[in-house]
This record gives C-alpha cells, sequence and structure tokens, in this order.
C-alpha cells in the first residue's frame, strides 16, 4: 500500500480486495449453468447469451473490439444500436457496484469503509495469488471509525440533471 494507506490497512479489521475480471467470457458455462437453473429465463435469451455477453463485455482482441466499434459508429445514425466499450470499462463498472454495495452494507453494520486505490496491483496480485486475469479495482479498507464531522457533499442540481445534461432539476 502506498502512503497513509499502508496504516489505513494496518489500522482497519479487514481490507477488502475488489477484483476487475478483464476475462469475463471464462464465467459464461457458471453463468449459463445459475441462468439455466433459475428456470425463468426464455430459451432464445440463452441462445443468445454467448453472443450478447461477448458483445456487451467488450471482450476480445483489439481488432474485433475496433470492428466491433467501427460498425456501431456506422449504424448508429440509421438506427439505434447498443455500444460496446472496452472490457476493462464494463469489469470495473460492475466492480463499482459491487464495492458500493459492500460499502453499504458495511455501514449498514455498523463499520466504516476506506476505498483506496493507492497502492502496488502488481505486489498484491503477487502476494495474494491472484490470477493474471483479473486487475485490482479497488481496496477497501473496514472497521470501526474513529467519528468525527461528515465531509462535503456536492449540491444536488450539481449532479443530477433534468432531461438533458446541465438542465436544472426542480425537486
Ligand atoms: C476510487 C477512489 C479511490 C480512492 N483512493 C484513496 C486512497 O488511495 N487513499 C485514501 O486515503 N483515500 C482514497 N480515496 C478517498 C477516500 O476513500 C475518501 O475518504 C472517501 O472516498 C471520502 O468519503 P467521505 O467523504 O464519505 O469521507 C479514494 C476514493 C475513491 C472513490
Amino acid at each position: 500500500m502506498l502512503g497513509g494507506n499502508y496504516l489505513r490497512v494496518r489500522d482497519s479489521c479487514l481490507t477488502a480486495i475488489f477484483l476487475a475480471d478483464l476475462q469475463p467470457s471464462k464465467r459464461l458455462p457458471r453463468l449459463l449453468d445459475l441462468e439455466r437453473g433459475s428456470g425463468i429465463r426464455h430459451p432464445d435469451y440463452l441462445t443468445h447469451l454467448p453472443l450478447t455477453a461477448s458483445f456487451f463485455t467488450g471482450e476480445g482482441s483489439p481488432i474485433s473490439s475496433g470492428i466491433k466499434r467501427f460498425v456501431t459508429e456506422q449504424m448508429s445514425p440509421i438506427r439505434p444500436v447498443p455500444t460496446s466499450g472496452s472490457v476493462n470499462s464494463w469489469a470495473n463498472k460492475n466492480v463499482g457496484l459491487v464495492a458500493m454495495s459492500y460499502i453499504y452494507s458495511c455501514e449498514a453494520e455498523g463499520y466504516q469503509t476506506c476505498p483506496m486505490e493507492g497502492y502496488d496491483s502488481i505486489r498484491i496480485k503477487e502476494l495474494l495469488n491472484i490470477p493474471e486475469r483479473y486487475e485490482v479495482a479497488m481496496a477497501v479498507a473496514t472497521g470501526k471509525g474513529e467519528g468525527g464531522g461528515g465531509t462535503e457533499r456536492y449540491d444536488f442540481g450539481e449532479v443530477f440533471f433534468n432531461g438533458t445534461f446541465g438542465e436544472e432539476i426542480d425537486v
């Protein structure tokens, strides 16, 4: 851990490490098992899942990603098409949701957290024996905080807009 983060890890009860899976297709067989097991999915959904997952996760070689992006950009003016980003942004998007859920759950149970990105991910991966395909997305030190005042927040209207970007919202 870098700088003061070392102290945060040392003084907390635990530090949760959140990983971004940069090869999510490797989870597909298990995901399909879960989806089939739920019994609520339409057979067409299950048939198309491998293809749609591959599109949305953005996994693949730079060439196939480039082709996907090119096709999307060409088609978008003609008809609405889903856009595909990089697997890196897809994976980190997902991690953000999971990490936030963890942070709220900790708070609900009376613990406080400090999300951190100041660390040497090469060393963390080595130390924790994390397979190459994962990226260390975030470390969250967790423990009993010492209290103190809350920090300031943006005003509601600075981050929420009405209809179009930047338009004031009246709540
Ligand atoms: C993605 C991300 C990375 C962060 N990295 C660090 C870090 O490495 N070290 C640190 O002390 N704080 C880091 N912070 C900030 C602390 O977590 C910060 O205390 C917290 O986000 C502010 O929350 P609060 O306003 O509720 O106190 C990071 C925050 C975010 C969202």
